[in-house]
């Protein structure tokens, strides 16, 4: 294996502290045990199946992926996956249904005809696929409107005898990280109301709820306030990343991935640039305030912003720094959104609990359909 120092990595290299991870990952472990809730991660954020196999480790009950091709990787490391996306066209189909007959696999659907598509993929293969009812719990990105729709999709989905119904499924993307927790328990408090009213109505029709998946990294630790709630797909929270320590909801030294970059010119006045631009950090700006955010924090230049992102280039203003980088200093970033960040690369680099610094590969890279 392939060891260096900080200081031998090529930058801009994404650095993942594992004592971090180990942290964060028990953290949620030990809430989840103490509030009898499943945990489901979602790996789009590591895309690893090393990470994933220790989040299984912590007593993850299985996974959850966005994609087919995400899902042929971490079958590698779990029998149990939850595909959170309509897959509703044939290459998507054909693919869950193989997975079908060697593992258990669930897809999230809001429609009659991601049912059709998958009751026929399913029944060419073979196999059963488990099915949950997307609800829109405010988010308004997918989701069904009424309980009626759940209702009649369920019904649809009980008479096809390649799919099973298993349960209910909700993304609460709209609750980002609020320095005011009250908000949130309100929240996830009125969604309990809700999903509750469609469990009772689901068990009229004789249709039993057995999963009701939710959450979040923001909303995760609110996770009680909805009891109807048996599991939790958080994918966040393994890394965090600028998004959730701004607005406080993890301090700073909760996030384990950093970006090793380079001091490359300082020649324009109040401004360094660094060696990681849109291909590293993304155009995501930060949640909370878009406007003003930049492009990542720099730890250990708080005052400092990246102001503006070419492909390779990031502009760092310095303005305000009483301490300024200089040339050709390596520098850490935080970037705002980590799951995007790390799928621009082909491997990462962690830290490893004794200091040993060792590649690690995103084995999900670039697995988007
Ligand atoms: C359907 C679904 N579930 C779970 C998650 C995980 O959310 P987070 O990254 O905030 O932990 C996401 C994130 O995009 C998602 O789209």
């Amino acid at each position: 294996m392939e060891t260096k120092t900080e200081n031998q990595l090529p930058t801009p290299a994404m650095l993942i502290d594992l004592k971090i991870v180990e942290r964060n990952l028990a953290k949620l472990a030990d809430y989840c045990r103490t509030h009898n809730l499943k945990l489901r991660p979602h790996t789009k954020t590591h895309k690893s199946i090393a990470m994933a196999k220790r989040q299984l480790a912590h007593g993850a009950t299985g996974l959850t992926v966005a994609k087919i091709g995400e899902a042929e990787v971490m079958r590698e490391a779990s029998s149990d996956l939850l595909l959170a996306y309509p897959a509703l066209d044939a290459f998507r189909s054909n693919r869950v249904a193989e997975l079908a007959r060697e593992c258990t696999i669930r897809v999230a659907i809001d429609s009659p005809l991601a049912a059709d598509v998958l009751q026929d993929a399913a029944k060419r293969a073979g196999s059963k696929i488990g099915i949950l009812v997307d609800l829109d719990m405010g988010f308004h990105r997918t989701g069904l409107q009424d309980t009626a729709s759940a209702i009649a999709l369920a019904q649809d989905v009980s008479k096809k005898p390649n799919l099973r119904f298993d349960g209910l499924f909700f993304y609460p993307g709209h609750l980002k990280a609020k320095p005011d927790p009250d908000a949130h328990k309100i929240a996830m408090t009125e969604m309990g109301a809700k999903l509750s009213e469609t469990i009772d109505a689901l068990a009229k029709a004789c249709l039993q709820t057995s999963i009701v998946s939710g959450g979040s990294t923001p909303a995760g630790y609110q996770s009680h306030f909805t009891p109807e709630l048996t599991e939790i797909r958080p994918g966040t929270y393994i890394y965090n990343d600028w998004n959730c320590a701004a607005p406080g909801l993890v301090p700073i030294e909760d996030c384990a991935a950093h970006l090793i970059c380079t001091v490359i010119s300082d020649a324009v006045p109040n401004k360094v640039v660094i060696d990681a631009g849109s291909k590293t950090l993304t155009s995501d700006r930060l949640g909370m305030d878009p406007e003003h955010g930049g492009f990542g924090h720099l730890p250990d230049y708080p005052e400092a912003k990246i102001v503006r992102l070419s492909e390779e280039h990031g502009e760092v203003d310095i303005s305000q720094c009483a301490r300024r980088p200089k040339l050709g200093e390596r520098v850490r970033v935080i970037p705002n959104h980590i799951c995007p960040c790390i799928n621009l690369q082909d491997q990462v680099w962690v830290k490893t609990e004794e200091g040993a610094i060792e590649p690690l590969r995103v084995d999900a890279r670039g697995k988007l359909n």
